[in-house]
């Protein structure tokens, strides 16, 4: 289970204007669980998952995993997988490469890294374009790409950012039942951060709103 708890997070720009993304925050998200954040552009959203993934660091405050608290863990051995807003898909590497990559990390030997990526790539139906270049893709192959990558690794907990904001309704509904039942199956804790709200009430339990640095409890 991911537990926050009074996450404080305050960001001063060059101006010397100051601005609380989050204000004691709390929050926790169990096993096979998927939390919807929603908010207005700018709430701190993005910055909420990057803390929670060890990118970036509270002012005070705790993550914890399982009852641990992560603030000497780094990104790489927290166990999650994070999928950017922006996909941030590795421009050297091709499209199987991408989606490979936390399996070489994780030691599984390469053939049956490229296996379990093919397989992965099927899912999101991108089983043809294995050996293309990541930025010859359209946008929503790309995201796509980061959506196989950010599952493969098994991980324990899966941080989304708006993941299925550049598909076409056909494939944002097939993919969203998909993630769905592989969320649940494999019991990884979700944290789901999207503008559509009617995505948010699909696959989340729970919603929260991000506002001012404080989550008001929606459903
Ligand atoms: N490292 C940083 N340095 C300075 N400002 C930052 C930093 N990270 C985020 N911000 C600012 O903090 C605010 C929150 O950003 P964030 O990306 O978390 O918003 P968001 O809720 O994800 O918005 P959107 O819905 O547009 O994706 C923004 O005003 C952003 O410019
Ligand atoms: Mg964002």
């Amino acid at each position: 289970m991911l537990e926050l708890k009074d996450l404080q997070k305050t960001l001063v720009a060059p101006s010397g204007q100051s601005r609380t993304l989050a204000h004691k925050l709390n929050l926790s998200v169990n096993a096979g669980e998927v939390v919807a954040v929603l908010g207005p552009s700018g709430s701190g959203k993005s910055t909420l998952l990057k803390i929670i993934a060890g990118l970036e660091a509270p002012d005070s405050g705790q993550v914890l995993f399982g009852g641990v608290d992560l603030a000497r863990t780094p990104t790489h051995r927290r166990g999650f997988a994070l999928m950017f807003q922006d996909f941030a898909l590795f421009p050297h590497l091709d499209v199987l490469g991408n989606v490979a990559f936390g399996l070489m990390e994780q030691r599984v030997n390469a053939s049956q890294a490229r296996q379990r990526a093919f397989d992965m790539l099927q899912v999101v139906g991108l089983a043809a374009l294995t050996a293309q270049k990541v930025w010859t893709l359209s946008g929503g192959e790309q995201q796509r790409v980061a959506l196989a990558r950010a599952l493969i690794t098994q991980p324990r907990l899966l941080l989304l950012d708006e993941p299925f904001s550049a598909l076409d309704t056909h494939l944002r509904s097939h993919l969203r039942e998909e993630f769905s039942r592989r969320i649940e199956s494999a019991g990884i804790a979700t944290v789901l951060v999207t503008h559509d709200a009617q995505e948010a009430r699909t696959m989340a339990a729970r919603g929260f709103q991000l506002d001012d640095g404080r989550l008001t409890n929606l459903w």
